[in-house]
């Protein structure tokens, strides 16, 4: 039995030594050594190319690198009978956690204004507030959101959190549903942005959303970038309705160089790197799932292709 890897953004090496020490009898191969297509049983992926995938005639499973599974769900060719994995937590957890608590620190001490005073030797104190009253706000409050609202909330910020279905997290204030959307944007000073990718979340971070604001708020986007209306960003800021955005993930990613986001004194741009997939936390989630595979048993993890995450 064979598996195939396939990413442009992940280094193969790690896996193949982990799979060869827990599972010495799989044939580890990535998509540009895989000899018999119709020998791979089981293929661990990130963003292949659409139709890549029907070309496996005998796949038991797709294992997907990442937490995110909209760039797989939108292959129209996707094997619809073969289950569809996703990582769950896997070491990402308490990476996005450091990186949404480094964000809403950002904002709240006014980071970026110093950042931009600093370029132009300009030595300005200005006045603060506690944490106390900066109050952050969460869409989606799921393996990763979770771990993020309770680091947030222990360093002394106000946190709550916006769910399509009720959830209760101690010390987290929870707003459910879209009649409650509104009451949660309009207490938030740091919106995050933790929802999956789905039709129903596409293009949700945009204008009327940003009206619901505060003046003054800023906005953090590590999840999808297609969840954000770009230019409608930009009006916000320009017009100093929001005062800057922390943005981790982009419609086309690399981000283009002539993209406006690069050069903008209010927005922070990184390399979607707010949880990276490690091999080493990683692996043992696969291994696993093919040890129940090979028993018959059905995996961990598994996306509910209808709901979309
Ligand atoms: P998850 O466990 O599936 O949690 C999703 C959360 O979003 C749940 O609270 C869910 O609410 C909520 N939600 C989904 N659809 C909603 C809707 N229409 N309205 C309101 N709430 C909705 O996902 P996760 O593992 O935390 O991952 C979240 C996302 O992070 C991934 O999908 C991926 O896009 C992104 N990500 C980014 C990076 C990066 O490096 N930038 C790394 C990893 C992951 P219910 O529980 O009520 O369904
Ligand atoms: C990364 O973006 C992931 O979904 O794991």
């Amino acid at each position: 039995m064979s598996l195939v890897f396939y990413s442009r953004a992940d280094d193969p090496a790690p896996w193949r030594d982990a799979f060869a020490a827990a599972l010495p009898d799989l044939v580890f191969e990535t998509d540009a050594d895989v000899r018999d297509p119709a020998a791979v049983r089981y293929a661990l992926v990130w963003k292949p190319p659409h139709g890549w995938l029907a070309g496996f005639p005998n796949l038991r499973a797709i294992f997907s690198l990442g937490a995110g599974v909209d760039a797989l769900l939108d292959d129209p060719a996707l094997p619809a009978a073969v289950p569809l994995t996703r990582m769950v937590d896997a070491g990402m957890g308490r990476q996005m956690a450091e990186y949404a608590a480094w964000g809403v620190m950002h904002f709240h001490r006014g980071m970026q204004r110093y950042a931009n005073q600093q370029r132009a030797c300009d030595w300005r104190p200005h006045p603060g507030t506690p944490a106390r009253q900066f109050r952050v706000g969460l869409l989606g409050l799921g393996v990763l959101g979770e771990q993020a609202a309770r680091l947030i909330a222990a360093t002394g910020y106000p946190v709550a959190a916006w769910t399509r279905t009720p959830r209760q997290v101690p010390g987290i204030e929870n707003f459910a549903g879209a009649a409650a959307l509104p009451a949660f944007l309009a207490r938030t000073q740091v919106l995050i942005n933790f929802l999956p990718l789905t039709p129903d979340t596409r293009g949700m971070l945009d204008a009327t959303l940003f009206a619901q604001l505060p003046r003054g708020a800023a906005v953090i986007n590590l999840a999808r970038g297609p969840h954000l209306v770009d230019a409608d960003l930009l009006a916000a800021l320009d017009a100093d309705h929001l005062s800057g955005a922390l943005l981790d993930v982009f419609h086309a990613e690399p981000l283009a160089p002539d993209h406006p986001f690069w050069q903008h004194p209010k927005i922070v741009v990184t390399p979607h790197i707010a949880a990276i997939t490690m091999a080493d936390e990683a692996a043992s989630q696969v291994i696993d799932n093919v040890r129940r595979l090979e028993r018959g048993e059905a995996p961990l993890h598994t996306v509910d292709r209808d709901r979309g995450y």
